[in-house]
């Protein structure tokens, strides 16, 4: 199944669960390996990204199981610290396991993650950091294409990284948990999955202060022990679909979404002219005029507007009563989708890192292709606003990150389904 059919029209209505967040659970997953034990992580979403790392995890001879959506890691039997090339290739986040492979195991061999389709995505911060804490590296293979790190033992030290890189973040805090001495990490990314890594990490043992600040100090210790930890609910996912009310109309409750973490959207739709109501059990969104446009919306880390949200939000813009701008400042590739909303009608123009939108006033049904998750994500909710019917190809990036996006929207009372990319 590797296209989303969607039949557009009509405004939405009904209520949705948040699942787990992707962007929590792959670091923690790759954390677990710093605990020579069992971790039990709860409320962990069952989606593409987290089976490439268990797939990860299983290379290096640990053990998984599945209770519903509880997922058990036994690294108690890890036999290697090689994470293969194909791994790599099929998930960026595997770069995450150097740190936790350097914590366990004192050494790790690991492809060079390449590009991907939002961007170069270098990992130069993540390299140079963990360099300075006693770690030699050596590129291995024809192309030097794997990098080999190996240490007597991690030492601890002042880290100032560049640019707030969340995935170098996460990678230092994991390299320093089992280290000797102290590790500060100066300009630290906020995101509030750095907050959760570090949350999880502190419940299995771990020394950290300033988590969730751009000042973090980690202070080595001996090990780490068995933990359950609950992780929180994904905020992307919970702005998706408060996206696709927006962009469609409609309202919907949204049970169990991590409205502090999603301030800087809720402005934004707020300005625009959603509805937006927050309980401690929900938050509702309505939207049942013509949207507004959005002067300027630019990406930026957190806690400003997410780059993971903008595909969406282009897709809302697109069909409000004016003109906007959006900026995209973290990913240089993150405007496939203008190409893709064209086909439906929408008015786009593009320099470098911005876009200028044309409110329409509605979309039509097209054949597009999904360029990466959330791009394919917003595809789907322009064909629910559009005229017509709309298939969205190359769909299986949707499922690295969303459960089952059928599932939620048509509980949110969209008409979408998985199909074969042989429909037409
Ligand atoms: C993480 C998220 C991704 C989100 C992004 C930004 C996960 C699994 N992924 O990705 O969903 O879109 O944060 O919020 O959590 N950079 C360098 N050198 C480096 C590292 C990064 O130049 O060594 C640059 C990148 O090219 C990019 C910017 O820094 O332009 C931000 O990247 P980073 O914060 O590292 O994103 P990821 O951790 O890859």
């Amino acid at each position: 199944m590797s296209s989303i059919k969607v039949i557009g029209g009509g405004k939405l209505k009904g209520e949705t669960r948040i699942q787990g967040s992707k962007n929590a659970a792959l670091p923690i997953i790759a954390a677990t390996v710093l605990n020579k034990g069992v971790t039990i992580l709860r409320n962990c979403p069952k989606i593409l990204d987290v089976f490439y790392m268990i797939n990860v995890l299983k290379e290096l001879g640990c053990v998984t199981t599945w209770e519903g959506n509880t997922l058990i890691v036994d690294t108690t039997t890890i036999s290697s610290s090689k994470v293969s090339e194909s791994s790599v290739q099929k998930m960026r986040s595997s770069i995450l396991f150097l740190g936790a492979l350097l914590g366990r195991n004192h050494e790790v061999s690991i492809a060079y993650p390449g590009g991907c389709s939002i961007g170069k995505r270098p990992i130069d911060f993540h390299l140079d950091s963990i360099k300075r804490m006693n770690v030699n590296q050596v590129f291995l293979g024809e192309d030097k294409g794997i990098i080999h790190c190996q240490t007597d033992k991690i030492i601890g030290t002042d880290i100032f990284l560049k640019f707030p890189s969340v995935g170098a973040t996460q990678n230092v805090i994991l390299t320093a948990v089992l280290s000797e001495g102290a590790t500060r990490i100066f300009n630290a990314a906020r995101e509030p999955e750095i907050l959760e890594l570090c949350s999880f990490l502190i419940s299995a043992g771990a020394r950290i202060c300033g988590k969730g600040t751009a000042f973090i100090e980690v202070e080595g210790v001996g090990k780490l022990h068995d933990v359950e930890y609950t992780l929180s609910p994904d905020r992307i996912v919970a702005g998706t679909y408060m996206a696709a009310v927006a962009a469609v109309g409609g309202e919907a409750i949204l049970l169990d979404t991590p409205i502090r973490q999603i301030e800087s959207v809720i402005r934004v739709l707020d300005k625009i002219g959603c509805n937006i109501k927050e309980t401690d059990e929900y938050l509702k969104i309505s939207s049942y005029k013509r949207l507004l446009p959005y002067n300027i919306l630019k990406t930026q880390p957190y806690p400003g507007f997410p780059t993971d949200m903008q595909s969406q939000l282009m897709t809302v813009l697109c069909l409000s009563d004016g003109r906007s701008t959006i900026i995209e400042e973290i990913f240089e590739s993150r405007f496939q989708n203008i190409g893709e909303l064209t086909k439906m009608g929408a008015k786009i123009t593009n320099t470098k890192n911005k876009a200028v939108i044309s409110g329409v006033g509605h979309f039509e049904g097209a054949i597009v292709k999904a360029h990466d998750l959330r791009a394919g994500a917003a595809l789907v909710i322009a064909g629910i606003a559009a005229q017509g019917d709309t298939i969205v190809r190359e769909a299986t990036s949707i499922e690295r990150g969303y459960e089952d996006i059928c599932r939620d929207l048509n509980s949110l009372g969209a008409n979408v389904r998985y199909c074969s990319d042989n429909i037409l």
